[in-house]
């Protein structure tokens, strides 16, 4: 990847940008032992703020104990780091990956006598499928592949080595010709995107697949959740059937990278007009308020960045 910033952080130090490397013998890079977040953080008119940053940071701890990782830092660390390494690279948005990892050690699977390693790396990244996707939906296809269940690892864990599975489908899903694939769970019923929860809305009711379909528990999703009820939309957690997928009059799509994401087409079959309809837009409007600091009630999921940068002259 192109440099995005001058730093990174690693094991508590900020190092170049180019000089943040890690041993080829990388027990992560062999197994897949690492834990992961993606997180956001927009210009807003407090300055640069990251959204629910708290949430984020527990759940990579939540993903890390998960895989008996001892993160050795504290939650308040991990969080002062990243807020630090934004304002020292300058950034005014940003994507921020933080990465919890079994370092090199003893090979073999047996993980527990490798170290664990922690890097903050933060860049600017613009829309992940596209503004033209986000303003008018994309092109979504079901995945052949299915999202790996929760008999065989941990689908509410955000670790590295189970994102293979979004990968095949992704791959799967852009070599067909669409932005995006949708992943069934092991019964059938409809799981997530390759990165993105899902939301279904059928005569003004919203529906969301939840646990029981196996699904990342997204933070943009509770968002989206706690924002349509507050909207006085009614949401239902709920198994969804790929039926509903051709049925729906809007469908839509959120995550940290894709933000919320209309979908226009599922299978070649256009979503209701083929338009995002009103009551994504609603949502949709209504969330970008929040991430850019125009929403007073959602002003409490922003945690401001200090950066040194002067202050206005009077
Ligand atoms: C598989 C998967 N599902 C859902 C999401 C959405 O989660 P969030 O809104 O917390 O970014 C992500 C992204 O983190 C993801 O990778």
């Amino acid at each position: 990847m192109e440099k995005g910033a001058d730093l990174i952080w690693m094991n508590g130090e900020l190092v170049a940008w180019d000089d943040a490397k890690v041993h080829v013998l990388t027990h992560a890079l062999h197994y897949g032992t690492g834990v992961f977040e993606g997180v956001r953080a927009y210009e807003t008119p407090r300055g640069t703020a990251i959204f629910r940053h708290a949430d984020h940071v527990d759940r990579l701890f939540k993903s890390a104990q998960m895989y008996f990782m001892d993160v050795p830092f504290s939650k308040d660390e991990i969080a002062a780091a990243t807020r630090d390494l934004i304002g020292r690279n300058g950034l005014r948005s940003c994507y921020v990956r933080p990465v919890v990892y079994r370092g090199a050690g003893p090979m073999g699977l047996y993980p527990l006598d490798c170290p664990v390693d922690v890097f903050i790396a933060a860049w600017e990244w613009g829309a992940y499928l596209g503004d033209e996707g986000k303003a008018k939906g994309v092109r979504a296809k079901v995945s052949s592949w299915r999202r790996l269940p929760s008999s065989a690892v941990i689908p509410a864990a955000k670790a590295t080595g189970q994102y293979v599975n979004s990968v095949l489908a992704k791959i799967e899903a852009d070599k067909a010709g669409y932005e995006e694939g949708i992943l069934l769970d092991d019964r059938g019923m409809v799981c997530e995107g390759t990165g993105e929860n899902l939301f279904v809305i059928k005569d003004g009711r919203i529906a969301t697949p939840g646990w029981s379909a196996d699904i990342l528990g997204g933070i943009t999703r509770a968002s989206a959740i706690q924002i349509a009820e507050d909207l006085g939309y009614t949401v239902e957690v709920r198994d969804v059937a790929r039926g509903e997928l051709y049925m729906a009059d809007e469908i839509f799509m959120t995550g940290t990278a894709a933000e919320l994401t209309p979908i226009r087409e599922m299978d070649d079959h256009p979503v209701g007009t083929g338009e995002p309809g009103p009551v994504t837009l609603e949502v949709q409007t209504a969330f970008e308020d929040a991430l850019h600091g125009r929403s007073d009630r959602y002003a409490g999921w922003l945690d401001v960045v200090e950066t040194s940068a002067p202050a206005p002259a009077t």
